[in-house]
């Protein structure tokens, strides 16, 4: 067995190097693009970190630009990084907009002094192969002095939209209080901003929030955001950085000239996924309107390994989720392309054994009655009792430092866990409750065992990826 069975059929990963944050997604001319946080010379200490990129016409089937940065941090206004950022598609090609990092010698804290955040567009077009971006130069739009005083120099991550005959930004931020919020600006071309507002929680909510995101469902709305300093809530799982979203009161709007802060509960924060590997995420809308979010299958200053056995890549993405509004939650289900991959089925009507040849299966247990357990390889055990679902490594090796992360739920209906090789994701109650994990499986054969009442489809996954990196 060789590190190269933990790579994947149906997750972006990097051929080689470091992967974070999914940036710029959308769906340009019928063709996805996913581009990510990448740092393809990893792990070489202070290996430079831009973008990188794939596409795809299926959501299932990648093309990938191997180890090249999309955007390279080149220029002095990103000297210490091309940071996270989004697209906006629109009549005349794709807009890029993302952060800056620059990082100044000398003796400082990196929050207060020391740190520059440049908010830069780039403008793609068509390229000259179909299914292409051809990406343009560089705008600085926005620098530090830019940004409210009330700001530190964190302030990063623009997410942009267009709404009312305007556009919007939102950025998140970290200030002078060691607070974290997220800034709105408004612009009529998309070029020059000004600030309009910020948004807050009533209640201190971590010192930083970073990768904010707007969702829009069905007239609602939600605020995305990643804060960091959550270590002590008790619903963290001892984690620094967690990854959710908060509902907007109605009536209230990101897209508002309405100057005053807009405060949001921090009480009804929700996680998006309760497992050990997820944050970051973006959401988009595609061609068809359905709005999708992708995660990155990882956590800054995780106490658990990601790489282990020197693999010579770390991290992935989580599966396309299309998300659906449920109250003041929002669902997300794996895209129904997915289901393209799916090969041989098998069955099991109640307790009982399952083995399938690969570590690549779409599992689906249906009609779910009382508790029920569901063991992947003897490893990782995925138990629904006593008013909870616990995800729990049984063999500390192929959790790689990962033990339990648990979750409250009333009553579970149904399951969905997608294997895939080092990555499983499971979806509870039609999308309600997420888990991602990344694992490190030894044997050959990916075995299922499931004790209680639920009627179990494995569906064997093929490789989408197979072709990505020729
Ligand atoms: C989140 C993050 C972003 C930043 C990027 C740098 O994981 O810290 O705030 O833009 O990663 O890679």
């Amino acid at each position: 067995m060789t590190h190269e069975r933990w790579r994947m059929g149906f997750h972006l990963m990097p051929p080689t190097g470091w992967l974070n944050d999914p940036n710029g997604l959308c769906q340009y001319h019928g063709t996805y693009h996913v581009f990510h946080q990448y740092s393809p010379d990893w792990p070489q200490p202070g290996a430079p970190r831009g973008w990188g990129h794939f596409a795809s016409e299926d959501l299932v089937h990648w093309r990938s630009d191997g180890t090249a940065f999309a955007i390279a941090p080149d220029t002095p206004d990103e000297a210490s990084g091309a940071y996270s950022g989004c697209a906006v598609p629109g009549e005349d090609g794709v807009r890029l907009y993302y952060t800056g990092n620059v990082k100044e010698p000398g003796d400082h804290d990196y929050v207060r002094t020391g740190r520059r955040a440049a908010q830069i567009l780039i403008e793609a077009v068509e390229g000259r192969e179909p299914g292409t971006l051809s990406l343009g130069e560089k705008n600085v739009l926005l620098r530090n002095p830019d940004y409210p005083a009330f700001c530190t120099c964190h302030v990063r991550d623009p997410k942009v939209w267009r709404e009312g005959g305007a556009w919007w930004m939102i950025l998140g931020a970290r200030d002078t209080d060691d607070r974290g919020l997220v800034l709105r600006l408004r612009s009529e071309d998309g070029l020059s901003w000004e600030n309009v507002g910020a948004v807050r929680t009533g209640e201190p909510f971590g010192f930083m929030w970073e990768c904010p995101d707007r969702v829009a469902l069905d007239g609602r709305a939600w605020l995305s955001i990643c804060p960091q300093g959550m270590e002590g809530r008790p619903w963290s799982g001892g984690l620094r950085d967690v990854s959710g979203y908060l509902p907007l009161p109605d009536g209230a709007a990101l897209a508002s000239e309405d100057g005053d802060d807009l405060v949001l509960d921090a009480r009804r924060f929700r996680l998006w996924d309760h497992g050990f590997d997820f944050y970051a995420p973006q959401s988009f809308v595609d061609e068809s309107g359905r709005t999708i979010l992708i995660g990155w299958m990882g956590m800054p200053e995780a106490p658990w390994e990601s790489a282990p056995e020197g693999l010579s890549w770390c991290h992935c993405l989580t599966v396309p989720r299309e998300l659906a509004a449920d109250g003041a939650s929002v669902l997300q289900r794996p895209v129904a392309e997915l289901e393209a991959l799916r090969g041989e089925r098998h069955e099991l009507a109640a307790d009982g054994t399952l083995v399938l040849p690969e570590h690549r299966a779409d599992v689906l247990l249906a009609g779910v009655e009382g508790s029920l357990e569901l063991v992947l390889d003897g490893a990782l055990r995925l138990a629904c009792a006593g008013g909870s679902v616990r995800l729990e490594f049984l063999d500390e090796r192929v959790g790689a430092g990962r033990k339990v992360r648990e979750t409250a739920c009333d009553e579970v209906r149904d399951l969905r866990v997608l294997v895939d090789d080092s990555a499983v994701e499971v979806f509870v109650n039609d999308g309600a409750l997420a888990f991602a994990t990344r694992w490190f499986p030894r044997s050959e054969h990916l075995t299922l065992v499931q004790k209680g009442q639920a009627l179990l489809h494995a569906w064997e996954m093929g490789d989408g990826m197979a072709g990505t990196y020729a």
